[in-house]
């Protein structure tokens, strides 16, 4: 092989790994931040209450007990009562960090958003129909919003 080719094979071979070395960052990156946002256990369970007006409006009373004074009247995290500095999600547009499947909103609301929230677990104070009851009322709410 002449000096030239050899520089070329080598710079050739450098580029190629540093492509491959990008990807796998890139790769490792994206593995996490999928992680870090949802929750795959939780999205597989399924909503054993049928997503109706019924169980959206029994959802609604749950939700003006509890959940209003922090996330707003209209869910849309604008609470007056919200503890300060606090960020109560908006609940009716399409950014859902903890996931936007039934089951995984249903999970943040048993179990509170993580350790640190001021949204604490509410696996003790309410049913587990009501918990899905809450889904549904959310979920009534995008699709109403959506609709407009
Ligand atoms: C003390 C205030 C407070 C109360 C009460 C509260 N939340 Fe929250 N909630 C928050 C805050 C703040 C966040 C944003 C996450 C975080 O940083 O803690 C949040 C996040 C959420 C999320 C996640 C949204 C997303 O983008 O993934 C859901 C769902 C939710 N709340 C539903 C409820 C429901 C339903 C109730 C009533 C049963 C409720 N919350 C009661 C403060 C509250």
């Amino acid at each position: 092989m002449s000096r030239v080719s050899n520089v070329v094979a080598t710079a050739v071979a450098c580029a190629a790994l540093t492509t491959l070395m990008l990807a796998t960052a890139h790769a490792i990156g994206r593995s996490a931040q999928t992680e870090s946002k949802g929750n795959p256990e939780a999205r597989t369970l399924k909503n054993p209450v049928p997503a109706n007006a019924e169980s959206a409006a029994a959802g609604q009373q749950v939700f003006r007990k509890y959940c209003r004074f922090c996330h707003g009247d209209e869910a849309k995290g604008d609470g007056p009562q919200a503890p300060k500095g606090s960020h109560p999600a908006n609940l009716t547009d399409d950014t859902w960090d903890h996931g936007s499947s039934d089951g995984e909103i249903y999970t943040v609301i048993r179990d509170g958003p993580d350790q640190k929230s001021v949204m604490k677990p509410y696996k003790s104070k309410l049913t587990d129909k009501e918990l899905w009851s809450l889904v549904n009322y959310l979920r009534s709410l995008v699709s109403t919003t959506k609709k407009d």
